[in-house]
Order: structure tokens, then sequence, then C-alpha cells
């Protein structure tokens, strides 16, 4: 079986979670999280990175940081994952969806000033798949309302935006370290910000908001979000290959589009717009019409040919858990809608071979003929 994932470790990971435990630093206090702050920090552009035990917390630690809760509504993507709106809602806001471009996956940032209310605090980036979102337009409405702008970046590392980088377009940005994103830890994510009182107040909430004068007294509540210095070697020890990385992506990306490009009945994300290259995090397909199962029926029938694929985003505003609050009832995202049945990502990890996508294509091709 193909893997829809396989990480490669060719570089000093080994040497460098040696170190950890020849010098017994494995907690977060050892050297590998300061370094991997620093580093990846500086490749998104931005000045303070805080690094978390996940992608999903560090938009918690987000949220938290920019004081949203009870009261607020936050836009973002209907087409993104749960974490996005679990954040949200567990802030005490209120998450309001807006669909996605036909050809890009990305939120649509024409629909977001038809969502904005007195009560929004926030707008939600995500940029999907391996483009980002059209950024100037969200920008200015963001500036003209005063929001707040989150970038969730997990799934763009080194990713640029008419030549600005990713991460550093809103007030605070996060990023995932699971196996399948550019830079891998195990389990691991990062907030980012170019504003020193954001990062600090991140590192206090992280980390139980001990106090500095007094460790045991809390004024606030905070949580143990840290990551390990062994998560944090490996982190490294990626970093200083992440150009090699995103080449390779790029070059998984041009390998598929090579043998898929122009079939009629698949639709690709676009190989480029105008303001970014794609950076292919996966690579994903979108059943035309004429293609007469859907993406589940297609998943089988690739894995019975050694072949695995996964599942796009289900949309939020079709989630049982919210529809079961009665959220969402009367909101249609037929963008959304359509591409979370119709769309399936093919194996697009940083260990794919050549020979591996040709396999993988040449089974798309022969199960949707
Ligand atoms: C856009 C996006 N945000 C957040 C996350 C969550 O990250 P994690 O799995 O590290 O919690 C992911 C993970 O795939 C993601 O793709």
């Amino acid at each position: 079986m193909i893997p829809v994932n396989r990480p490669l470790f060719d570089g000093n990971e080994k040497k460098y979670l040696n170190e950890c435990i020849d010098t017994g630093w494995i907690s977060s206090e050892g050297p590998f999280v300061k370094k991997l702050e620093v580093g990846f920090s500086k490749l998104m552009g931005c000045a303070h990175g805080i690094a978390v035990c996940n992608g999903s917390l560090a938009i918690e630690l987000a949220l938290a940081a920019l004081r949203i809760g009870p009261g607020d509504e936050v836009i973002l993507p209907s087409f993104t994952i749960i974490s996005c709106a679990a954040a949200i809602v567990r802030a005490g806001a209120l998450p309001v969806v807006v669909d996605c471009q036909h050809d890009t996956w990305n939120m649509d940032p024409a629909l977001i000033a038809g969502k904005i209310t007195s009560r929004t605090k926030a707008i939600m980036v995500v940029h999907i798949y391996g483009l980002p979102v059209d950024m100037d337009p969200v920008i200015e409405l963001a500036r003209r309302h005063d929001l707040f702008i989150i970038e969730d970046a997990a799934e763009q590392h080194g990713q640029s935006y008419k030549g600005r980088l990713v991460g550093s377009l809103g007030d605070i940005a996060t990023v995932s370290f699971y196996p399948n994103k550019q830079i891998v830890t195990g389990e691991g994510g990062m907030v980012l910000t170019n504003d020193k009182t954001l990062a600090d107040r991140c590192r206090h909430l992280r980390n139980l908001c001990f106090d500095k004068e007094r460790r045991f007294i809390h004024e606030e509540l905070g949580w143990n979000f840290r990551m390990s210095n062994l998560q944090a070697a490996i982190g490294v020890a990626q970093l200083e290959r992440i150009g090699q990385i995103v080449a390779k992506k790029r070059q998984i990306g041009h390998w598929y589009q090579q043998r898929l490009r122009g079939h009629p009945r698949l639709q690709m994300q676009r190989e480029r717009t105008e303001y970014a290259e794609n950076i292919y995090w996966v690579f994903g397909v979108v059943l035309d019409d004429a293609v007469p199962f859907d993406a589940a029926e297609a998943m089988t029938r690739l894995k019975s040919k050694g072949v695995d694929s996964r599942h796009f985003f289900w949309p939020l505003h079709e989630q049982p858990v919210f529809r079961n609050r009665g959220w969402f009832m009367n909101e249609r995202c037929p963008n959304a809608e359509r591409i979370a049945r119709r769309g399936l990502y093919l194996p697009s990890g940083v260990g794919l071979t050549e020979k591996e996508a040709d396999i993988s294509a040449r089974a798309l091709l022969e199960i949707i003929r």
C-alpha cells in the first residue's frame, strides 16, 4: 500500500535526539525549543514564536491571547478542520462561516463583508492545502472594521503571498507540526506574531500563568501547552532542510500535474494564482459530476489498487456537533459542500517517490475512466 504520508528524517534528527538524551534535557526547558522558536518564526517572517504541543491548541492560545470570548463572533471558512471552530467555541465565541472559492478552495474574501456584525471580533483565515488566501482584501476589510486577523498557516510553512511571508500577514498566526506538515515534530505547533505584548501573553498562558515573582500564585488560568525538547530537536533538524522539503513538495505536485492536468473528469487546486505558487501540502483532486461515484467510493477503489488516500475536510456548517446545537441550519456553502463530497487527496508526503506518484496517478485514472 502506498501510504498517504511518509515523512523523511534524513538530516540531524537522530543526532539531536541523542543530544537530548545524553544531556538529560527532554522537557520544554531544553535548548532546542528556543532554537525552533527562533528559526521557525524567522522562516514565517515573525519576530516571535511560541512553541506548543499541537496546532489545534495553538489556535486556542491565539484566541485567548487576543481575549476573544463570550459575545464575540469570529468569521472563518466552512471548509477547514474542526480545530478552528472548536477553538472559537471553547473560547465562548461564535463561529460564523463563509464558503470557499471554486478554484482555490480557500475562503472567498468577497463573502466576508456580508457576515460582519457589531459582534465580529476577528477573521480567521485558513490557508488551505497549497495556496494562501487572497489576503489583501481581507486585510483591507479588517482595517476598515477594526478586526483582528488570525492566520492558520498549519499547512503552509515557507509559503508566500505576493512576496510577503504567509504567517506574518495578520495579528497572530498558528501552525501545526503534525507528521504530514512541511516541518514535523511528531505532535507540535507554534503561535507566531510580530506583537511583543501578544507574544508575552502567549508564553504566560502556555505555561499555566505562573507568577514571575511568586511562582505558585496565579492571577489568571493558563494551560500547560508546552512543547518538549525531544519534539523540538526533530523540528530543528527538519528546519535545516526546509528549502529541500518545500522543493520536494512542489516536485510531487508537479509529478501529479504532469499526469492529471486537464483531465475532463478531475478538478485540481490551481498550480498558481496571481499572488502565489502552490506549495502542495497535499495533492487534492475533486471528481467531476460525470464520475458516477463519490470520493468515499473512489477511496475504496484506490485502496483495492494499493493506493491510500484521504477525504477532504467536511464543512463546519454540516458538522453534526453544530447542527445538534441548532447552529447553521440555513447555511449553504455550495463550493465547500461539493468538494467535501467529491474531493480526496492522493499520497503526497515528503517521502513519496516519482514511481509511487506514477502508480497513484495511474490508479486514479483507471478508476475514473
Ligand atoms: C489548517 C489546520 N489547522 C489546524 C490543524 C491542527 O493541527 P494539529 O493536528 O497539530 O492539532 C491542522 C491539522 O492538520 C490543519 O490542517
